[in-house]
């Protein structure tokens, strides 16, 4: 029976018990921290269990792509192991209970499936009493079929949220697969028993403390791995020989030319690549990216932990993305997603496999040098495992892998250390750009912190709280000093958030201060300036006005990223997550995560989808919430960025939703226009935009104008012509040039048809010379060139003037040198009569001199010295 046959079979077997059936959640989960991917058919439904969101039918059926790589090293060793997988299961929230669940699990499998009913065993929680009655009773299972099992076994959860006790259906594989022991049972660690079925009587709600609370309602959580379910329909005792998983094996057979089934380790190597592949593929079709952190970081292990693998296969070419197709095609009934997405997979694990293969085979030169120095019981350096994940790529597990294959184990410290030291250097690095002269913390006995309150104020009266002097208070500045000055409550924003500092001016009763930069360091707001006029003086009040076209600026260029970010996704992906940010007055630049450039049109449509938002006058709204609720909102936030637990969420209509800090325009429609400036790669898989809005913009659009307009003047035509004009010009230059050409070489036959005629018999030689007109050294040589060119026995030595200066060049065949003549010698000697020097080979030779009225003098040499 096909996979997909039981895929389907299962869901219209549900359906027909009133379930809904549902498509696939993402693996990537939604609005939950908790997980990083989704690993079982009841992730996605986690609020339903619990009673958070109800839905109109409590009964859910779904197939569910699954990762999973807490056994990842098993993986490609047993027959069962996968880090990709798909779960079939049926969910119900506070309807129906154990019995229903024990029930339809019962006849899908005998009736449906036609499994043999002597073939099957259950389980229960120890303390289930209920199941065991259920499945004696009224499934009618012999007793010494059912058994009680620990925590261990019948108890299922993860991490945080619903779990409970679960009953769990075995199939007998038969003796064959068995320890052999009397009382072999499910439970037993040998093959025997496989487990294919696992009933989750979801009744708590586990908290981060491990706390276990009762749920309101009692709810089922089923899961039946489809793979084994089809090795056991299949009659295959490996899951990789099924029908979706083999043809992968096959492939690599192909590419390989190694044999399946013949060498334990070939046939791990191969199981490995099929299973990773699998993952990879549905990973990237879902968005993930590879990366060093979280998800990214999941993926890039995978692939390159597969691509290992392929070199103990002694493949040294690349290959996982030959197998793209292979799964797609397997997959994509069910999937039909990843034949749409194929060509953007391909390109991601072609891009990620090449950045690999390029430090693979050193990096594992360097390790195996490494690991063939250590002795039984020593531990492997960290700072060298920091340099293979640093300089070759190779993600820290699959280090540990491959050392712990040869016995060995890490010096984590060790690796920790080298890898902090660098996040200190990268610091350091960055703090010397944005330090502004004060590395120090600052404290100020009398104000602990300063306040932003400058989201709709750009001006307002307050104390100078502190004027510092290279790091040091002082009481007052004069004019031309460079100081900083504090404020409990500021107007200006100190930059954050991608958004620049503000600018401005402060004035007191005594003088006037210009603000160039604001930044905060620590809890203090820092303004950065000189003294203007008179003098600045701790305690007076102040007015403090922000520049307001530079605000205004930068406002506008800031609500434009956040629309750019939601665009960007729509039209490129959800893959696409903001890198970083500078917002200024003048532009802004953008950058995001994509594998590749961005084409003309998609430029196009982005810039055009923008500026529909801006058109559409939606309102900006800003407001205060805790991060759970704007998680749960599904606000964008910067991943890996550290948030407070109250965050500032500004929402651009209800078209984006963002934590951000920054200054916002209220009306898309203030920004009035957005034009993109440029688009291009700062890194591997990112990449930057560069906009501008506003009156910005259209000075730039109008400084294209008059560029326009000064062409068609120069051209003598309409605006619209100009193109077409410069066009015909380019065509005409074109013709032109064909044409100089074809003059010069016949300028350059007449050249040397000239300097033919002068041809003298010198022995038995034939030797030409003569002064001639041309403009460079290099014509020059091309004309000596084709003087000798096809002559036996002949010398050739030219002069020519260039500018102030006398070039000369000889050339003579193979014939002339070995009866005795030498270029260089010749050219020597003719030079210095033309005050210069120079000399080369007996074939060719080349001088210059200064004195250009000798020419002639310094070429009738030539007659002379060959005499
Ligand atoms: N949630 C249960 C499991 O994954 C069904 O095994």
């Amino acid at each position: 029976m096909k996979t997909s046959e039981i895929r389907k079979r299962y869901l219209d077997f549900f359906k027909s018990k009133n379930h809904d059936v549902l498509e696939s959640a993402s693996l990537i989960p939604q609005n939950d921290p908790s997980l990083l991917l989704i690993g079982a058919g009841m992730a996605p439904f986690k609020d339903y269990f619990t009673g958070k969101l109800k839905r109109e039918n409590p009964r859910v059926s779904t197939c569910q792509k699954c990762i999973r790589t807490g056994d990842i090293d098993n993986v490609g060793k047993t027959a069962r192991h996968h880090t990709f997988f798909e779960m079939l299961g049926n969910f119900s929230f506070g309807d129906y209970f154990k019995e229903d669940a024990i029930k339809w699990a019962w006849e899908f499998l005998t009736e449906n499936l036609g499994l043999n009913p002597e073939n099957l065993w259950v389980s229960v929680y120890e303390e289930d009493q209920e199941a065991y009655d259920l499945w004696r009773d009224l499934i009618k299972i012999p007793e010494e079929k059912i058994v009680r099992l620990g925590k261990k076994d019948n108890f299922w959860e993860v991490g945080v949220g619903p779990c409970g006790p679960c009953s769990e259906i075995y199939v007998d594989q038969g003796e064959k697969f068995g320890c052999g022991k009397a009382d072999c049972k499910p439970g037993c660690d040998c093959d025997r028993f496989l487990e294919v079925w696992n009933l989750v009587f979801t009744q708590f709600d586990k908290d981060e403390e491990g706390n276990y609370h009762p749920l309101a309602s009692k709810n089922i959580d089923t899961g039946m791995g489809l793979e084994r379910i089809a090795a056991v329909m299949q009659g295959v005792d490996n899951n990789f020989e099924i029908d979706i998983i083999f043809p992968i094996i096959q492939r690599m057979e192909e590419i390989t030319g190694k044999k399946y089934g013949e060498k334990e380790e070939v046939d791990v190597s191969l199981k490995v690549i099929a299973d990773h592949i699998r993952a990879v593929v549905f990973m990237v079709a879902d968005g993930v990216l590879p990366g060093n952190e979280g998800r990214g970081y999941v993926l890039r292990r995978l692939l390159r932990r597969a691509v290992r693998h392929g070199l103990l296969l002694g493949l040294k070419e690349m290959f996982m993305y030959k197998l793209v197709d292979v799964v797609i095609q397997l997959m994509e009934d069910q999937y039909p997603e990843l034949k749409t997405k194929r060509d953007y997979i391909v390109k991601v694990v072609t891009l990620e496999e090449e950045k690999f293969a390029q430090t693979l085979e050193q990096g594992m030169q360097l390790l195996e040098y490494e690991l063939a120095k250590l002795t039984k019981g020593q531990v492997f350096p960290g700072d060298i495992a920091f340099k293979l994940y640093d300089t070759y790529g190779f993600p820290l597990d699959l280090t540990k892998e491959v050392i712990g294959e040869k016995g060995f184990e890490l010096d984590e410290e060790g690796y920790k250390i080298e890898l902090e030291a660098q996040r200190r250097r990268a610091r350091e690095a960055r703090g010397e750009v944005e330090a502004m002269g004060t590395q120090e913390v600052i404290t100020l006995e009398d104000l602990e912190k300063s306040n932003f309150i400058g989201y709709t104020n750009i001006s307002n009266k307050d104390k100078i709280a502190a004027v510092l002097k290279n790091n040091l208070k002082v009481e007052k500045a004069e004019p031309g000093e460079e100081v900083f000055l504090v404020t409990e409550n500021s107007v200006f924003y100190p930059q954050g958030g991608g958004q620049l500092g503000d600018k401005g001016i402060v004035t007191t009763p005594t003088g006037s201060f210009q603000v160039t930069d604001t930044q905060k360091k620590g809890s203090y707001i820092l303004l950065k300036g000189k003294v203007t006029n008179g003098t600045i003086s701790v305690g007076q009040t102040a007015e403090f006005s922000v520049d307001k076209d530079y605000r205004e600026n930068i406002r506008k260029n800031h609500t434009a990223t956040h629309i750019l970010h939601k665009v960007l996704r729509e039209v490129l992906g959800s893959h696409v997550e903001q890198a970083g940010s500078e917002v200024g007055p003048d532009r802004f630049r953008f950058d995001f995560t994509h594998f590749g450039p961005l084409t003309k049109e998609e430029l196009a449509i982005i810039q055009q989808k923008v500026n529909e938002i801006i058109e559409k006058a939606l309102p900006v709204t800003t407001e205060e919430m805790d991060l759970e609720t704007a998680r749960k909102k599904g606000a964008m936030a910067l991943f890996g960025e550290k948030y407070e637990k109250q965050v500032r969420v500004v929402a651009v209509g209800e078209y984006s939703l963002e934590l951000c800090g920054g200054t916002h325009v209220k009306n898309t429609s203030e920004i009035r226009y957005f034009k993109i400036l440029s688009e291009g790669g700062i890194g591997s898989g990112l990449r930057r935009i560069e906009g501008v809005t506003g009156n910005k913009a259209f000075e730039i659009l109008e400084g294209y104008q008059r560029t326009v307009e000064e062409l068609a003047g120069l051209f003598k035509c309409q605006l619209g012509d100009v193109v077409e004009k410069a066009e015909g010009l380019m065509e005409k230059i074109k013709e032109q040039e064909k044409e100089i050409n074809n003059l010069l070489q016949k300028l350059a036959k007449s050249v040397k048809d000239e300097i033919l005629e002068t041809k003298k018999v010198i022995g038995e030689t034939e030797v030409f010379v003569k002064k001639v007109n041309v403009a460079n050294v290099d014509i020059l040589r091309e004309l000596a060139d084709s003087v000798v060119e096809n002559r036996k026995n002949a010398l050739v030595v030219l002069g020519a003037v260039t500018g102030d200066k006398v070039n000369f060049v000889a050339k003579a065949t193979g014939e002339a040198v070995k009866n005795g003549i030498h270029c260089g010698k010749i050219i020597k000697e003719v030079a210095q009569v033309a005050g210069g020097g120079g000399g080369g080979r007996p074939d060719m030779a080349q001088a210059g001199g200064k004195n250009i009225d000798k020419i002639d003098e310094a070429l009738e040499k030539v007659y002379y010295i060959l005499e």
